[in-house]
C-alpha cells in the first residue's frame, strides 16, 4: 500500500455554505484514497514521506457539469445571438468541423490539457454527433486523467443540411456503435445525450429511453433555457404541459438525468426534479451570455432541488471554474436586485460547494473530502497577491475566486493521482 500525506491549509465543501479549514494540516491518502483529514499527523503515519505544500490551500478541485467540447474552439466569440440563432449561426458550423479526426485530436488534447490546468477534474461532457470524434474526446480526456462522462450528441432534425445532421437511423446505428467502441476507456463513461427535445425526433427520443433502460446508461439533455425554445418545445409535444414531460414520456428523466439551465423551469417542474433526483445544471455565464434569462438557483436549493454547476462553454464566455462560481454568485446577485432585495444572493462557500461537492456527488463520491473517497484536489497559490495584513484562509479563497490569476493552480490530483 502507497501511503501519501499532503501538508498545507485543507479546505473543503461539507455541506451548502460550509467551507471547513484544517490549517496546516495532512490529507493522508493510501493508494490515491482519502484516509482522513488531521490537524496533527497520527503517529502510525510519522515514518511516512509528506509533501510540503506550506502555506498554499489543498481545496477539492472542480466537476463541470455541464460543456459542450467541440465548441471549445470558438469559446469567447458570437455572443450576440440568442440560443436557437445562435445554434444555427455559430455552433452547428463549429461543431460540424469534428468530423476531421486529426482536427478532434488536436483541439481535445488541448482542451484536456487546459481541464488539468483550471483544476477540473471531472466532467459531464456533450461531444458531437460524430461517433469517431467522440471515441477521440474520451481518449484525450482518459490521457489527461480526467474522469467522468461523455455523450455522442443525438440530433435527428433541426441541424444544417449537408453540415451538421444525421437521419434517426445513422443516429441509432452510429450511437450503437460508438457505445460497443467506448467501453476500454479508462475512467470515461459514455452517457445517452439527446441534443435537446427540438433536435430529437419521437423515434430516437424512444430508443435512447429504451437504450437508457436495458443498458443502464445515464441521460444528459438541456431544459427550458430560452422561452423561444420552450415555446418550439410546446409546439412539437402539445400533449406536454411542460418541456421535461418531453423527456419524461420516453423514459428518459429518471435518477442522476442531468438537465442544464433550466432557467425557467416553474414549480412544477422543479418538484419533478427533485421527485426524479434529477440534476440540474446552473450555468449562470452562459445564462448570461445568451440572454436566455437567470435561474431560480436559491429556490431550487431551498425546495431540495439536486443543483451543480456547469461552464456550458461555449454558450458561456468562460471555462475556468474559478470564473464560474464568480458567475454564480454575480447572478445570484442580479436575482437579488431584481426581488427588491428578498432572494439572498449565494455566498462564495455556497457557490464553491455548488462547484465542487454537490457535482462530485453526481459521480459517487461523498461530501467534501470523504474518507474512502479516491482524491480530487487542486493547490491554490496566491502567494504573489499583495495584502496589507496576514489574510485569513477564508478570505484567501474568496480573492482566488473573484480575483483568478493565471497559475494560481499549482497541482492537481485527480481519481487518486496526481496529473499536474
Ligand atoms: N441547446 C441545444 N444545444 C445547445 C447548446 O449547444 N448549447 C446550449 N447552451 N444550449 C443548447
Ligand atoms: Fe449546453
Amino acid at each position: 500500500m502507497a501511503t501519501e500525506i499532503l501538508k498545507g491549509h485543507i479546505a473543503d465543501f461539507p455541506s451548502l455554505g460550509e467551507l471547513r479549514i484544517t490549517e496546516n494540516g495532512y490529507l493522508v491518502l493510501e493508494d490515491g484514497v482519502i484516509q482522513g483529514v488531521y490537524s496533527r499527523l497520527p503517529p502510525c503515519y510519522a515514518a511516512c514521506p509528506v509533501v510540503d505544500y506550506g502555506n498554499r490551500i489543498v481545496m477539492q478541485s472542480f466537476a463541470d457539469l455541464h460543456l459542450h467540447a467541440p465548441q471549445y474552439p470558438m469559446l469567447g466569440m458570437g455572443m450576440d445571438l440568442p440560443l436557437l440563432e445562435w445554434l444555427q449561426t455559430y455552433t452547428f458550423q463549429t461543431e460540424a468541423r469534428f468530423a476531421d479526426t486529426d482536427f478532434a485530436r488536436t483541439v481535445y488534447r488541448r482542451l484536456a490539457r487546459e481541464l488539468i490546468e483550471h483544476g477540473t477534474t471531472r466532467v459531464c461532457m456533450f461531444s458531437s454527433l460524430h461517433t469517431d470524434a467522440t471515441l477521440i474526446l474520451m481518449e484525450e480526456l482518459s490521457r489527461a486523467g480526467i474522469t467522468g462522462y461523455v455523450g455522442k450528441v443525438n440530433m435527428d432534425r433541426r441541424g444544417v443540411p449537408g453540415v451538421l445532421e444525421e437521419t434517426t437511423e445513422e443516429s441509432i446505428r452510429e450511437t450503437l456503435r460508438w457505445l460497443e467502441s467506448c467501453g476500454g476507456i479508462s475512467g470515461i463513461a459514455p452517457i445517452l445525450t439527446p441534443r435537446f427535445t427540438p433536435s430529437c425526433t419521437d423515434k430516437l427520443m424512444a430508443f435512447l429511453g429504451s437504450a437508457a433502460a436495458e443498458r443502464n446508461l445515464r441521460v444528459q439533455s438541456h431544459l427550458s433555457e430560452n422561452l423561444q425554445e420552450m415555446e418550439l418545445v410546446r409546439s412539437l409535444h402539445p400533449d406536454c404541459q411542460r418541456y421535461y414531460q418531453s423527456y419524461e414520456k420516453f423514459g428518459l428523466w429518471k435518477d442522476h438525468t442531468v438537465m442544464a439551465h433550466c432557467v425557467h423551469s416553474d414549480r412544477a417542474e422543479r418538484d419533478a426534479m427533485r421527485r426524479a433526483n434529477v440534476l440540474a445544471v446552473h450555468c449562470a455565464d452562459s445564462n448570461v451570455a445568451l440572454c436566455s434569462g437567470i435561474a431560480p438557483v436559491r429556490a431550487m436549493l431551498d425546495e431540495g432541488v439536486w443543483v451543480a454547476l456547469g461552464s456550458d462553454m461555449a454558450g458561456s464566455t468562460m471555462l475556468h471554474m474559478l470564473d464560474v462560481v464568480a458567475s454564480t454568485i454575480r447572478s445570484s446577485k442580479v436575482r437579488r436586485i431584481h426581488s427588491q432585495w428578498q432572494e439572498p444572493f449565494l455566498t462564495v462557500e455556497e457557490a464553491l460547494y455548488l462547484g465542487t461537492t454537490a457535482g462530485h456527488r453526481w459521480f459517487g463520491a461523498g461530501d467534501g473530502f470523504a474518507v474512502g473517497d479516491r482524491l480530487h484536489a487542486i493547490v491554490l497559490e496566491d502567494s504573489e497577491l499583495p495584502s496589507v495584513r496576514p489574510l485569513s484562509v477564508r478570505e484567501r479563497v474568496e480573492r482566488c475566486v473573484y480575483r483568478r490569476q493565471e497559475r494560481c493552480i499549482s497541482a492537481v490530483w485527480a481519481d487518486g493521482h496526481q496529473v499536474l
